[in-house]
């Protein structure tokens, strides 16, 4: 069996819309796959399952999303969840980088190729979006618009006049629960949907710089540096992005990043725009 990529998203801007009655945001989120994976690879073996994963701590093996996809894929086809997964972990847990969820989409994609393709790509939606809200972002790839919870995917008919550039990975996580939980604190359940929308805008930043003092530090350490071009906080962080042409960072930048501790990594964005994922591959 070969090894798939999982690849992680930024989000190229993020509004939060209103409080949701399950609990969950409305959200108006501009979804890009970008380079950066993890790498899983599936051998078939009778039950019960098992998973390995290298660089970083395994956890509770029920909890981790390849397990969970797999005993959802189990579920729903009937077939008795098994077989070894390997993992290799790249994409940095709490970052806004979407890691888990971008292993829960390849482990569906890849059984469902395993079993030749039972699932049709909407049943496969479904039980992406059962796993976490931008599951189905990943099973579809490239860059998409994500409405409702941030599973109703749309094109996108705007243009981003970037293709990649560097990621800041403070040396700390954010809860994606907790930065929503700060974001509603003392908040109307409803927001304004016609605001206009630049790249880059993350209505959740605020909610993450009162959450940690550590990050809130970082970020106002870090941004002062980046003029002109989109410096920018993904999904409910701790992850930065800096959209840029440049392809290195100035000598200032990288200093200042190594001084917190800040890791950094050039990107891509990856998949094609109007291309719908199907199996292990990308279609047109
Ligand atoms: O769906 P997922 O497990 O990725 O979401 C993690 C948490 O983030 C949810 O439990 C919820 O508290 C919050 N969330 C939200 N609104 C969204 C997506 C996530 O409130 N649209």
């Amino acid at each position: 069996m070969n090894w798939i990529e999982c690849r992680a998203k930024i989000n190229l801007y993020l509004r939060v819309l209103g409080r949701r009655p399950d609990g969950y945001h409305e959200l108006g989120t501009l979804f890009q796959e970008i380079d950066l994976a993890d790498s899983l690879r599936w051998e078939p073996a009778p039950p019960p399952l098992a998973l390995t994963v290298a660089g970083a701590e395994l956890g509770e093996p029920h909890e981790n999303l390849v397990w969970r996809a797999a005993e959802a894929f189990a579920e729903k086809t009937g077939i008795a969840a098994g077989g070894r997964f390997h993992l290799v972990k790249r994409i940095p847990a709490a970052a806004g980088l979407g890691g888990g969820s971008a292993d829960a989409a390849a482990t569906l994609r890849l059984l469902n190729d395993a079993h030749g393709q039972m699932l049709g790509q909407e049943e496969l939606l479904a039980l992406g979006c059962r796993l976490g809200a931008d599951v189905p972002f990943f099973l579809e790839g490239g860059r998409r618009l994500g409405r409702g919870r941030g599973d109703r995917l749309e094109t996108y008919a705007g243009r981003v006049p970037w293709d990649g550039g560097f990621l800041f990975i403070p040396p700390l996580s954010l809860a994606t629960a907790a930065v929503f939980r700060a974001f509603s604190a003392g908040r109307a359940s409803t927001e304004d949907d016609s605001r206009e929308t630049r790249l880059g805008a993350n209505d959740l930043l605020q909610a993450a710089l009162a959450l940690s003092p550590s990050f809130a530090e970082i970020w106002h350490k870090l941004a002062p540096l980046f003029e002109g071009e989109p410096f920018f906080m993904t999904g409910s962080g701790a992850a930065l992005v800096w959209l840029t042409k440049s392809t290195r960072l100035t000598a200032s930048q990288a200093e200042r990043a190594q001084g917190l501790k800040v890791k950094t990594l050039p990107f891509r964005f990856s998949g094609a725009e109007g291309c719908v994922r199907t199996g292990s591959s990308l279609r047109k």
